[in-house]
């Protein structure tokens, strides 16, 4: 069989795997434990934490670890919105989102939030003037997938990304 849904799940390189098998495998340890095996465990975590933080370009501090992209995109989003609610009530996204950031959207709109909803293009890839013509003074949160899961659409994320470096919104790219 030819694997063609990478959008959805990439096969993990090697590598990858050989290093998860062998640290689960050798240090299954509570990292909040305090005995020498958990806090064993603790320091490949604060190791990993800061090659991440390296990559990334941010301060090792500001990474939060999570159970995945569900968890991540509440944590986002309801975090900032609520957080910085004072500031404005508007937020941006794309009618092409993941469920994990569609739905959560929609529980800010009964909560009083105004979600302004993208349209895609016929190649799935939302316009940069209807950003644009969306953002508004009170718009505290963009949220805009990298790479949709279903069709592979790549979103012009660096645009949005420099349009906010001026703003008050925060980018979510979930
Ligand atoms: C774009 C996107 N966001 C979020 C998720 C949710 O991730 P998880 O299954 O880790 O909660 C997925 C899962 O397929 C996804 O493709």
């Amino acid at each position: 069989m030819i694997y063609l849904d990478n959008s959805a799940t990439t096969k993990p390189y090697s590598v990858v795997l050989e290093t998860y098998t062998k640290v689960a495998s050798r240090y299954f340890a509570n990292p909040s434990s305090l005995h020498a095996f958990g806090q064993k465990v603790r320091e490949l975590h604060e190791e990993a934490r800061k090659q991440i933080a390296q990559l990334l370009g941010v301060h090792s501090d500001e990474l939060i670890f999570t159970s995945g992209g569900t968890e991540s995109n509440n944590l986002a989003l309801k975090g900032i919105a609520h957080r910085y609610k004072n500031r404005g009530r508007h937020l941006i996204t794309t009618q092409v989102e993941h469920p994990s950031v569609k739905e959560v959207m929609g529980e800010l709109e009964k909560e009083g939030f105004t979600v302004t909803y993208l349209p895609v293009d016929e190649q799935g890839v939302i316009r940069v003037s209807d950003f644009e013509h969306a953002l508004r003074e009170d718009t505290i949160l963009v949220s805009v997938m990298h790479v949709n899961n279903e069709v592979g659409s790549i979103q012009p994320i660096q645009e949005i990304s420099n349009r906010l470096s001026k703003h008050q919104a925060f980018f979510s790219c979930g």
